[in-house]
């Protein structure tokens, strides 16, 4: 394949301006522009009540830097990334092409306002593409003719499920999701995934309120939040055998360069792993 390609089949009217949307409260967070009142109304709220929402969500994006460059250094050239989020550089296939320049990428995500920025930023070039479609809908996902154009099934997938599960239900059976998601993939296909918590990172006092509180906050939004303790995140990785050092707070995970303090864990919401499926 030569040239990016998309599935988008939404329309503009589509972009809804009235409810806060997750991809757009998440790229407030990361400090980019394309959001809306409504977004930055509600990503403030939850910004006042926990500043550590933004290193948060700058620590997951550097954490799936780099387990996208040790999924492709472990010989993976073909990636899913579901839950893609309005494209913030460097994106997934920046960052594996640093590696090796032949990773063919599919970016999925539900929200149509990533869709209208994909052209622009993810498939404009060569053996990309963007499917505008629901994790909900795994099996979808999987007969996607612009996955299928993109993706040999036959060789091992480099699957990415980057902080999307937590807009996941338990009445929805996430694990399920990642299972139908799994069963299509070879073994030797590896997991990223990264997670939400409320979960304190040492000892501490869960602050129950605090969480039901900015659960609210995405109860008026597009998708709900479900935040998750690591206990719950790890049945996720059924079926793939968790790579060194583990399912950890994402600045833990093979961190490039210095240690990161007990205080920058202390404001890191995220979990996050990879597992290679055996
Ligand atoms: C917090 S952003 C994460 C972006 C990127 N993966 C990362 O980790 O930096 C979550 C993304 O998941 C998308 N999302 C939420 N629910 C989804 C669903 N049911 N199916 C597909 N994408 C979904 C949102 O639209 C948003 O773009």
């Amino acid at each position: 394949m030569e040239h990016g390609v998309t599935d988008q089949g939404f329309s503009a009217d589509q972009i809804d301006t009235s409810k806060p949307h997750p991809a757009r409260m998440y790229d407030y967070f990361l400090g980019g522009r394309d959001n809306y009142e409504v977004d930055r109304t509600a990503a403030e709220y939850v910004v006042e009540a926990h500043p550590e929402v933004r290193p948060s969500a700058r620590a997951n994006r550097d954490f799936l830097h780099r387990a996208v460059r040790a999924v492709v250094s472990a010989g993976i050239r073909q990636i899913i990334d579901i839950g893609t989020g309005i494209p913030t550089s460097p994106n997934t296939h920046e960052v594996a092409r640093e590696v090796a320049p032949d990773v063919r990428v599919a970016y999925v995500d539900n929200d149509p306002i990533v869709a209208t920025h994909a052209g622009a930023r993810l498939t404009n070039t060569a053996n990309t593409g963007f499917v505008l479609a629901d994790v909900r809908e795994p099996k979808a996902i999987l007969d996607d003719p612009v996955v299928r154009e993109l993706i040999d099934f036959d060789q091992p997938v480099g699957l990415i499920l980057g902080a999307v599960l937590h807009f996941i239900k338990d009445e929805e059976n996430p694990a399920a999701i990642v299972a139908t998601l799994a069963e299509g993939l070879p073994a030797g296909s590896h997991l990223v995934l990264t997670h939400a918590t409320g979960e304190p990172h040492t000892g501490g006092v869960h602050d129950r309120a605090a969480q039901t509180d900015v659960e609210r906050v995405y109860k008026n939004a597009t998708a709900s939040l479900s935040l998750r303790s690591r206990a719950e995140v790890q049945p996720f990785f059924a079926g793939f055998e968790l790579l060194e050092p583990g399912l950890l707070r994402v600045p833990l995970w093979r961190p490039d360069g210095r240690l990161p303090s007990d205080d920058e864990l202390n404001k890191t919401i995220f979990y996050g792993g990879v597992g290679r499926k055996v």
